[in-house]
C-alpha cells in the first residue's frame, strides 16, 4: 500500500461534527442519568396541573452530568408545554442578584432593562412569570455573592421549581435560615460513573464527533481508561478532540495510541498549570481548604495555627484572596444566621474549562 493512502489528504477531517465534543453540547440520550432525570421531572411535574413544584438541592462532582440532565429535562419541558418557563441561569457568569435579574429578563424577552434597579426588574419578572408557571435552574450556585434572587424567586413567584446545582454538598448548610425555611429541597446526589459507564458514554460521542472506524482499539482504550480513572466525562471529552487534533496534524487517518499519549500529556500539563507553584505557607492553606471545603474562615484560621501555620489572622485572609483570585477556592458570605455574617471558603476542583 502507498504511504499516502494513510495519508489524510487536503481537506479531509478526521472529525464528522467536532462541535459533538464541547462540554456544552447536548447529546440526544443521557445514558446512566435516567433515575436523576425523572427526579427533576417529577419535581416539575406538579407545574403541568397548576400546583406548586418542589425544590431540587443537585450536588456531585465536576464533569458527570449534572448540567446536561439538568439542561436535558429542560429542553423536554419546552418541547412538551408553553405553559411552564424555563430559567436556566448560570451562576458562575450571573453572579450577583442584579445579574441575574437582568438575565431572567432576557430569558423572558424583556428588553426595557435600561435604567431600573434590582427591584424594578424583579417586579417585571413577578409579573410575567406569575401569569404562568416557572422553573429556575441555578447552576453553579455556589458563585453568586448574594442571595437575595433566591429569597425574592422563593417568596414572591407563585408556582415554581427552584434547582440549585453546586460540587459543594455542605454548600446547603451555609444557607441562613429565612432561605432554608422556604427552599426546603430534595436532595439529588450525583454519583460519579464507573470506568465502564465513562467508557460507554465516551464511546457513543465518539459516534457523534468522528468519522466512522477512525480510532483505533488501543487508542480509545487508553483515552476511556484514563477518564475512567479522575472520573470526569469532561476530561474525557477533551482528550477525544486532542487525540484527534494530534493525529490530523500528524497528516494520519486514524487515531492511534501516540496521539492518545500526546492528548493525554496535555491534560496533565493543563492540569499543573491550574496548580501553579505556590509557596508553602500558601499550600498550607489550600491543603486545609481542600480538605475541610464548606468551613468558615474562622475555623480554617484554628485549624491552620494547630497545624504550624505562623502568620497572623490578616496574613491568613490575605492567602486566602491570592488562592480566590487564583480560582483555586472561593468565599461566599453568609448573611444573617446565629453568628452574624461569616464567610465560607469552598475549595475548587481545577476545571477544565478552556477546550
Ligand atoms: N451520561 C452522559 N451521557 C452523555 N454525555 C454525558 C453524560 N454525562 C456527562 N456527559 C457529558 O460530559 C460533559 C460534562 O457534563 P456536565 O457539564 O453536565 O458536568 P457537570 O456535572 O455539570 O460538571 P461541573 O460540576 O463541572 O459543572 C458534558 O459535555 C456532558 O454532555
Ligand atoms: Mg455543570
Amino acid at each position: 500500500m502507498s504511504l499516502f493512502n494513510e495519508m489524510l489528504g487536503a481537506g479531509e477531517s478526521l472529525f464528522k461534527q467536532e462541535d459533538a465534543l464541547d462540554p456544552e453540547y447536548l447529546p440526544k440520550l443521557l445514558p446512566y442519568r435516567e433515575l436523576q432525570q425523572k427526579q427533576i421531572a417529577s419535581a416539575i411535574k406538579p407545574l403541568f396541573s397548576d400546583r406548586n413544584g418542589r425544590n431540587l438541592f443537585v450536588f456531585g462532582s465536576p464533569g458527570i452530568g449534572k448540567t446536561a440532565a439538568a439542561r436535558w429535562v429542560l429542553r423536554d419541558l419546552e418541547e412538551t408545554t408553553d405553559e411552564v418557563l424555563q430559567l436556566f441561569i448560570n451562576c458562575w457568569q450571573k453572579n450577583s442578584t442584579y445579574k441575574i435579574m437582568l438575565e431572567i429578563c432576557s430569558l423572558l424577552d424583556y428588553k426595557f432593562t435600561q435604567n431600573k434597579n434590582t427591584d424594578e426588574l424583579f417586579n417585571v419578572i413577578k409579573n410575567m412569570v406569575n401569569k404562568k408557571s416557572a422553573v429556575f435552574v441555578f447552576d453553579e450556585i455556589d458563585k453568586v455573592e448574594d442571595l437575595d434572587f433566591l429569597y425574592a424567586i422563593l417568596n414572591d413567584i407563585e408556582k415554581k421549581t427552584v434547582v440549585l446545582i453546586t460540587n459543594y454538598k455542605n454548600w446547603i448548610a451555609s444557607l441562613e435560615d429565612r432561605i432554608k425555611s422556604r427552599l426546603l429541597p430534595e436532595t439529588l446526589e450525583f454519583k460519579s460513573y464507573t470506568k465502564e459507564e465513562t467508557k460507554e458514554i465516551l464511546k457513543q460521542r465518539i459516534g457523534f464527533a468522528f468519522v466512522p472506524g477512525v480510532w483505533a482499539q488501543d487508542a480509545f482504550e487508553l483515552v476511556a481508561s484514563r477518564a475512567g480513572e479522575i472520573h470526569d466525562v469532561r476530561a474525557g471529552l477533551f482528550l477525544l478532540r486532542q487525540a484527534g487534533l494530534a493525529a490530523e496534524e500528524a497528516g494520519q487517518k486514524r487515531i492511534a495510541l501516540s496521539h492518545a499519549q500526546k492528548s493525554i500529556e496535555k491534560l496533565s500539563t493543563y492540569e499543573t498549570e491550574k496548580t501553579p507553584d505556590l509557596e508553602s505557607d500558601e499550600k498550607l492553606v489550600l491543603e486545609l481548604v481542600k480538605s475541610n471545603s464548606g468551613k468558615k474562615i474562622g475555623e480554617l484560621f484554628e485549624l491552620y495555627t494547630k497545624q504550624g501555620g505562623t502568620g497572623t489572622y490578616k496574613t491568613f485572609q490575605r492567602r486566602i484572596e491570592k488562592l480566590e483570585k487564583g480560582g483555586m477556592i472561593t468565599s461566599s458570605r453568609t448573611f444573617g444566621g446565629k453568628e452574624g455574617n461569616t464567610t465560607v471558603i469552598t475549595y475548587q476542583q481545577p476545571k477544565l474549562t478552556e477546550f
